[in-house]
């Protein structure tokens, strides 16, 4: 029996790639997605989460994000 392909929708990758966002804070890509929706900047986001405010100032956590902003948004930098 061949196995069906599922197709995976953008936030389903990025999900499956990168479940924990900010490891100091312990807060989960689910958590952050929708401020990732609306946010451009990494600040925006750190603002709207928490992200960035752990033992690292951001340091593991902001390029995660500047990544993930870039696979929601496409680079238009
Ligand atoms: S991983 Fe986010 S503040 Fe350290």
């Amino acid at each position: 029996m061949a196995k069906e392909k599922k197709i995976l929708s953008k936030e389903e990758i990025i999900k499956q790639k990168i479940r924990v966002v900010c490891i100091c804070k312990g807060i989960p890509l689910g958590k952050i997605l929708p401020a990732l929706k609306s946010s451009k900047t990494v600040e925006e986001v750190n603002k709207k989460t928490g992200c960035g405010s752990g033992g690292c100032s951001g340091e593991r956590c902001g390029p995660r994000i500047q990544i993930l902003l870039r696979k929601m948004h496409g680079d238009k930098s």
